[in-house]
């Protein structure tokens, strides 16, 4: 098994290699649904759809484009995935997080995340981005589960510091300085697809959750496994256990606050 895993890491690094040109992208970008606008501000070099990488596999989600996007922005290399895998669609951990790992081996040392999520804390609003601080895996899925993979990292690894203070500093001061209303919290890692009961947000918001959704935990624990510097960010496009929002009104603030959270990673991106 471990074998089929690191064949299909290796394999990665050989097509992301092919896709860079030999050039080490100085990070990893994660583009959750809707929140692509990153990539406007890059210069393209080349592009591969997600399921051109073996082992990995195409997107199924609706608003999820599925490719990699490799360039350039404010002269950082920057390889960029429009769109994630995830478990909720059925696929197996350790595919969810294959790109970080083929990334950390390439060399690329930051992974930035971003996704949507629903509010729990009743300071954050709809259409907000809240920077992580820390998570809680409630996923019921650790990528690094089964004989542990000692080219990428430790067998315990810590995660008392899983978000780095560096960077969650230099996106505070980005943040600031555009005079941008970013939060910070807690978000939670839940299996979905369904959203949540009233009842379990109640329970997220006891243990500490500010936020929750279905996605990014695996990415920042197989990153931080394989050593990499991790940052990430939501944008908080409900109120959790309150789907009642009109859809048009969630829709018009993620779109609204889609640009600043672009804005904060496009300023950590220049700043790498
Ligand atoms: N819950 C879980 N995941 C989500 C939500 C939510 O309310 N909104 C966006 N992703």
């Amino acid at each position: 098994m471990i074998d089929e895993r690191l064949a299909h890491i290796r394999h990665a690094v050989r097509e992301l290699e092919a896709m860079t040109g030999g050039v080490v992208p100085r990070a990893l970008v994660v583009l959750g649904s809707g929140l692509g606008g990153v990539v406007d501000a890059m210069e393209v070099s080349s592009e591969l759809p997600f399921e051109a990488l073996p082992g990995y596999a195409a997107s199924a989600v609706i608003g999820h484009a599925g490719r990699f996007v490799f360039g350039t922005l404010s002269g950082t290399p920057v390889l960029a995935m429009l769109g994630r895998l995830h478990m909720y669609e059925g696929h197996p951990v350790e595919r969810v997080v294959l790109p970080m790992r083929a990334a950390a081996t390439l060399g690329c040392k930051v992974l930035i995340a971003t996704n949507a999520a629903g509010g729990i804390a009743p300071r954050l609003r709809v259409g907000q981005t809240m920077m992580f601080t820390d998570h809680i895996n409630l996923m019921g899925a650790n990528p690094l589960t089964g004989a542990n993979i000692e080219e990428l990292g430790v067998r315990f690894p810590p995660m008392a510091e899983a978000y780095s203070p560096r960077l969650i500093a230099m996106a505070r001061e980005i943040a600031d300085a555009a005079g941008a209303d970013m939060a910070e919290g807690v978000y939670a890692a839940v299996p979905g697809p369904n959203y949540e009961t009233r009842a379990e947000i109640r329970y997220l918001h006891a243990v500490g959750a500010d936020a929750v959704g279905m996605s990014t935990v695996p990415e920042i624990i197989a990153a931080r496994h394989a050593g990499m510097e991790c940052a990430a960010f939501s944008l908080i496009a409900n109120v959790a256990g309150e789907m009642t929002d009109s859809h048009e009104h969630v829709l018009t603030a993620v779109e609204d606050g889609a640009p600043v959270m672009a804005g904060v990673v496009a300023g950590i991106l220049a700043r790498l």
